[in-house]
């Protein structure tokens, strides 16, 4: 403990709150720590080590807030929703006019716009900001997204940078844009780490078949070395090898196939569709999810039309083609989101500083970001990742495979719905004249809905349909 006032406060120690603590005090920066539950503080404490040294415990909102060097800076990293709404009232009669609160925690960035413009009548500043990298990168280096005021990252930027991954030396942390834009781009990352997850674990599906754990173990591993190097691929290959103790099987073997989802896919669609935007392998992942959890109902499924028996499967290489193609893909629509929602909200997001930050730290880190960061920095038409001249180099190469594998699962009755949605996407976006001309036709017929010519200008023209 030091005599000094703090130069940051955060509030909450659950794991990510106590990492991030734990990684401020590392850097040098003194910090003031509050919970709710304020037996956590002295645990916490004591549990730091030699970091204590750097941490100042307190008991009350008003003890965290006098611990603080005006003007303050208090990350929250309390669960999403009521909670944050509940700490900002706790600590707010004890702020003073410039005085700021930073949400570390993954809101939903209706929410952050909401609590910013409040926090701005009274004079204190709100700031949205996304973190990513789980337990491990609190604590040794987050990807950090944030969002609100510029000069208020500015007065912080030094703490953040400290804390932050680095690619190749460079902090992966950025002042993206006001309001909500942090919490934004953190939520479009984790609809793209559904996506890629989903992607993943389709290709599993495919492999394991006729495979041991630890042989696909080998497979992601091997895969780890090239294209589709990344650090969910990565711990693919890792959590495939593990064993059960318990039982002695392989640990994929002994848990129930239900995924949890805590809502930020959700909200990535929800958002999407407000947008008017279709993020179809993201969409379908989600999907994917809320089906797993679906385990009584897929039983009963399974006794009436019997599941799908698994066949030699594609090649490893198609898979690995596939999985590219639709990785482009997945990322690309989740970039078409953001410049959907950066014109939106009048945020002016640089879409290539969002995949440079996202190189290192955050969950779905990859090789990948690197092309795709100078890819955006370049020409990519209509602002499609995919039309960029590297990317539609990489999707005529694979694309190929891409369908080989869609259509060997289909053909198989294995369940491929983020590879497809991914395909389908590619499929529509390559076809100039689609099939909507007969659904305008339709709406014309039952509801006089008009359509648009292709030979005369103008949009509500009517078919002379026969009765
Ligand atoms: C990250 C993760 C992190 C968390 C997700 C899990 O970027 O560090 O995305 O935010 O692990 O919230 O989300 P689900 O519980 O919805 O899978």
């Amino acid at each position: 403990m030091t005599d000094e006032k703090a130069r940051i406060g955060l509030v909450g120690l659950a794991v990510m709150g106590a990492n991030l603590a734990l990684n401020i005090a590392e850097k040098g920066f003194g910090i003031a720590v509050y919970n709710r539950t304020t037996a956590r503080v002295d645990e916490f404490v004591s549990d730091a080590g030699p970091l204590a040294g750097a941490i100042t415990p307190c008991t009350s909102p008003e003890d965290l807030v006098a611990a603080i060097q005006p003007p303050r800076a208090i990350i929250l990293m309390v669960k999403a929703g009521a909670p944050v709404d509940a700490t900002i009232e706790a600590l707010l009669p004890h702020l003073s006019p410039g005085d700021m609160l930073i949400d570390a925690g993954n809101a939903d960035f209706n929410d952050t716009r909401r609590r910013e413009a409040a926090l701005r009548e009274k004079g204190l500043a709100y700031v949205g900001m996304g973190v990513s990298g789980g337990e491990e990168g609190a604590r040794h280096g987050p990807s950090i997204m944030v969002g609100g005021p510029a000069g208020n990252y500015e007065a912080i930027r030094d703490v953040i940078e400290a804390i932050a991954a680095r690619y190749r030396g460079e902090p992966c942390a950025a002042h993206l844009g006001p309001d909500g834009a942090g919490h934004f781009v953190k939520t479009v990352h984790n609809g793209i780490e559904y996506a890629d997850m989903q992607l993943i674990a389709e290709v599993f599906g495919l492999l394991r078949g006729n495979q041991t754990a630890v042989r696909l173990s080998e497979v992601f591993a091997n895969w780890n070395g090239g294209p589709l190097n990344s650090y969910l691929i990565e711990i693919t290959a890792k959590v495939l090898s593990a064993i059960d103790p318990r039982t002695g099987q392989p640990m994929m073997d002994v848990i129930v196939d239900a995924a949890g989802q805590k809502g930020t896919g959700r909200w990535t669609v929800i958002e999407a569709l407000k947008l008017g935007q279709s993020p179809s392998t993201i969409e379908a992942a989600v999907a994917a999810r809320s089906w797993s959890a679906m385990r009584e109902t897929r039983e009963t499924g399974q006794d009436l039309f019997g599941a799908p028996v698994p066949g030699a499967g594609p090649l490893e290489a198609d898979l690995e083609s596939a999985l590219l193609a639709a990785r482009i893909i997945a990322y690309g629509q989740g970039f078409a989101l953001l410049s959907a929602a950066s014109e939106e909200f009048d945020w002016s997001l640089d879409l290539a500083r969002v995949a440079e930050i996202w190189r290192a730290g955050c969950i779905i880190r990859s090789g990948l970001l690197n092309d795709i960061a100078s890819a955006l920095r370049g020409t990519a038409p209509h602002g499609q990742l995919a039309f960029a001249p590297a990317f539609a180099e990489w999707l005529n190469q694979t694309v190929p495979a891409l369908r080989r594998v869609v259509a060997h699962a289909v053909q198989e009755g294995q369940p491929v719905p983020a590879m497809s949605a991914a395909l389908a996407w590619f499929d529509t976006m390559r076809q100039a004249r689609g099939t909507a001309n007969l659904i305008q036709a339709q709406r014309d017929f039952f509801g006089a809905h008009g359509f648009a010519r292709l030979d005369v200008e103008g949009d509500a023209y009517h078919g002379d349909w026969p009765a």
